[in-house]
């Protein structure tokens, strides 16, 4: 199989080709290690848990954002695949027909070393959400029915792997909008009915880089390897910052 893979010093980039040996139940991270161990030992990627729960190894694989650990080469083999950047009315499936994958890294981050991202700029904006327990329980248990805990157990799965943010067109194109994954962590807590600082929260959500910046088109929901729906805590945070703002109106 030939693994053809975006390679940058973060400047000039270009394409080179690799053949990978392959293996049963090969996984594509698994095929990097082997080009990384035989053919090139200077091939950059990042990785840690080797099992879709660190979100380090997420990269853009056959023009799909994707966790390398968690993707099977035989199951991408000849796949049809529509172009990121081809979504709209013009747009047209790239076919991808012959024995060849293409890797290239994370988009909408600035690129260091081949599919290494400077992930800064989305851990800036998650550190923005103060995404903590604020609670006023002074030490006391605090339990939670289980129809509380439906609510934010969708969003509390997160890990962090940044793909939400690579497959946003908002993110693409305004570096300050605070992306899909720090939102929905903002409304984890607040729809979390053990936070206390409910109306504070939605204050960092209610701000024009903040909620109100998405333009509601669901690639994150498409893309999040743990089934997050980014898009939705986003709608429920519009409905909760209205609702609040009304209250205070006729209160
Ligand atoms: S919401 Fe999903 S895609 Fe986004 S960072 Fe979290 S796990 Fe990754
Ligand atoms: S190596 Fe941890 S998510 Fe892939």
């Amino acid at each position: 199989m030939r693994f053809k893979i975006k390679r940058s010093d973060g400047e000039h980039s270009r394409f080179d080709l690799f053949e990978v040996k392959l293996k049963p139940h090969m996984s594509v991270l698994e095929a990097l290690f082997q080009i990384q161990d035989e053919e090139d030992s200077t091939l950059a990627f990042r990785y840690s848990c080797r099992g879709a729960v660190c979100g380090s190894c997420a990269m853009m694989i056959n023009k799909k954002l994707r966790l390398a650990c968690r993707t099977q080469v035989s199951e991408i083999v000849g796949e049809n695949v529509l172009s990121i950047s081809a979504y709209g009315p013009i747009a047209k499936p790239v076919i991808k027909t012959g024995n060849e994958i293409l890797i290239e890294p994370l988009p909408n981050l600035p690129l260091i070393k081949d599919l290494i991202v400077d992930m800064n700029p989305f851990f800036k904006n998650y550190e923005y959400m103060k995404p903590w327990f604020e609670s006023n329980t002074k030490g006391k248990e605090n339990k939670m029915s289980q129809g509380e805990v439906n609510k934010v157990d969708k969003y509390a799965a997160c890990i962090l792997c940044g793909l939400c943010y690579g497959s946003c067109p908002v993110s693409s194109r305004n570096k300050n909008y605070l992306g899909p994954a720090a939102l929905a962590k903002g409304y984890r807590f607040y729809a979390d009915s053990r936070y206390q600082n409910g109306d504070r929260m939605l204050e960092r959500l209610d701000i024009p880089q903040g909620v109100w910046a998405c333009n509601h088109v669901y690639r994150c929901v498409e893309v999040c390897p743990k089934q997050v729906p980014p898009t939705n805590a986003i709608t429920g945070s519009i409905r909760a910052i209205i609702l609040n703002k009304m209250k205070k109106v006729f209160r």
